[in-house]
């Protein structure tokens, strides 16, 4: 690909990253002229002890502040509904969401949702939102989804059994504060799933069809962190290199993915999500290695470089012997890091389902960014192969 290639970049205001860094939010909001804000997070980060982390800061600053803390997994409308709720009843002049891309999916949500009428639904992609809300501050606590810097929001509804994209400039957030110390409290499971996520991110925006020089760079810097830290941060919590590049990463594949887009792996997951709750890294790691020997053939060159910068083969090596050890890899990684195949965690499926799932994955788009486009029939099969 030429370095002239074209692209566009959606992404927030303000940047800041490192250890420790989240302690410079009260600054941040007086940098924005900000001082009343709602904070999005889950129960489980209240308990952790990482919104008092937030809320010291903001006291010490003199800031009032209230905290909605009902943020699911995979956050569903009725979640945005009663977040949306508390926004109006109280007097906020912005909203920090503190967490994974459930709470802050959530912050973006309630903040477009306050100034867009009708149901968050309504405005499903590839309807774009541009009206946007108060300002969002975005704190990312698994470094995982890097919806701190992406023009995205996933929303579940509760209806019927469907995860959709949202997209726009009123999904992007104003600031973003990237601070891996808050990741050290990650259990082994989620420490696994929320690093495959985001290698599935960097790996869907280099293959993608609408990849350009901009996200190329992030994906294959984010890849390569990735490949490198992510069984150092299982095995070790507490190891500060390996969280720090791994919440960096996070990061800068939400920047690549945001602006080339995801492709089959993630079109396939959302629908495993919604339908049968298994949580979303998790679902991207059952797909990846099946959907790269799907896809691999079309885009051969781009899959080699992909494997070479992960360490998993060399520049001697041709790009069919380095596509074979990326697909090998990937199903080393899956058994190092114990991913059970869907049918495993007794989650039954029959054909219809897989149809219908099918059809809910080309729906989203994503399955168009594919290097191989798939036919809803190859997604059908695809499904029964990882079952
Ligand atoms: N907006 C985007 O660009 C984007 C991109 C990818 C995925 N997503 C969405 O994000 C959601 C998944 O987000 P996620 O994977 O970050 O998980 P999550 O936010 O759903 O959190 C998963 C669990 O991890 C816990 N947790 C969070 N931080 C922790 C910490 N530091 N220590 C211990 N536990 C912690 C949470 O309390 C929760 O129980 C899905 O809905 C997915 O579709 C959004
Ligand atoms: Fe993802």
């Amino acid at each position: 690909m030429s370095v002239d290639s074209i692209g566009r970049v959606q992404s927030p205001r303000i940047i800041r990253i490192g250890g420790g860094i989240a302690l410079e939010v009260a600054e941040v909001l007086s940098q924005l002229g900000l001082s009343r804000p709602l904070i999005v997070t889950d129960k489980n980060l209240m308990t952790l002890g990482h919104v008092a982390t937030v809320t010291d800061v903001l006291d010490s600053a003199g800031l009032s502040w209230r905290v909605f803390d009902q943020v699911v997994e995979d956050p569903t409308d009725r979640c945005v509904d009663d977040g949306l709720a508390v926004l109006r009843s109280g007097d906020f002049d912005c909203i920090i969401g503190l967490g994974g891309g459930s709470p802050m999916d959530a912050a973006k949500a309630i903040s477009f949702m306050s100034v867009n009428p009708g149901h968050v639904r309504d405005y499903k992609a590839p309807r774009q939102i541009d009206r946007c809300g108060p300002p969002v501050i975005l704190i990312p606590t698994t470094g995982g989804t890097g919806s701190e810097l992406t023009r995205w929001c996933v929303i579940t509804d509760t209806a019927q059994p469907e995860k959709y994209n949202l997209s726009g400039l009123a999904c992007v957030a104003t600031a973003a504060l990237i601070d891996w110390t808050f990741t050290t409290t990650k259990p082994l499971r989620i420490t696994a799933d929320t690093a495959v996520d985001s290698m599935t991110h960097a790996i869907e925006a280099y293959v993608s069809r609408k990849a350009f020089a901009y996200t190329d760079a992030f994906a294959l810097a984010a890849m390569s962190a990735i490949a490198r830290h992510v069984r150092t941060a299982c095995k070790q919590p507490d190891n500060a290199d390996a969280r720090a590049a791994l919440m960096l990463a996070a990061s800068q594949a939400g920047m690549a993915f945001s602006n080339a887009s995801v492709a089959l792996v993630h079109g396939m997951s959302r629908p495993i999500g919604a339908h049968f709750h298994v949580a979303h890294g998790l679902s991207n790691a059952m797909l990846l290695p099946a959907v790269t020997e799907f896809s691999i053939g079309s885009s051969q060159a781009r899959y080699a470089t992909c494997a070479r910068v992960m360490g998993w083969a060399d520049d001697n090596d041709t790009d069919a012997f380095a596509c074979d050890s990326l697909v090998q890899q990937l199903k080393t990684l899956n058994a190092d890091l114990k991913v059970p195949r869907v049918g495993e965690l007794g989650h039954k499926a029959t054909q219809e389902m897989f149809t219908l799932m099918a059809a809910q994955a080309l729906a989203s788009g994503s399955p168009q960014n594919n290097p191989r486009i798939p036919t809803e029939n190859e997604i059908v099969q695809l499904y029964g192969q990882v079952w």
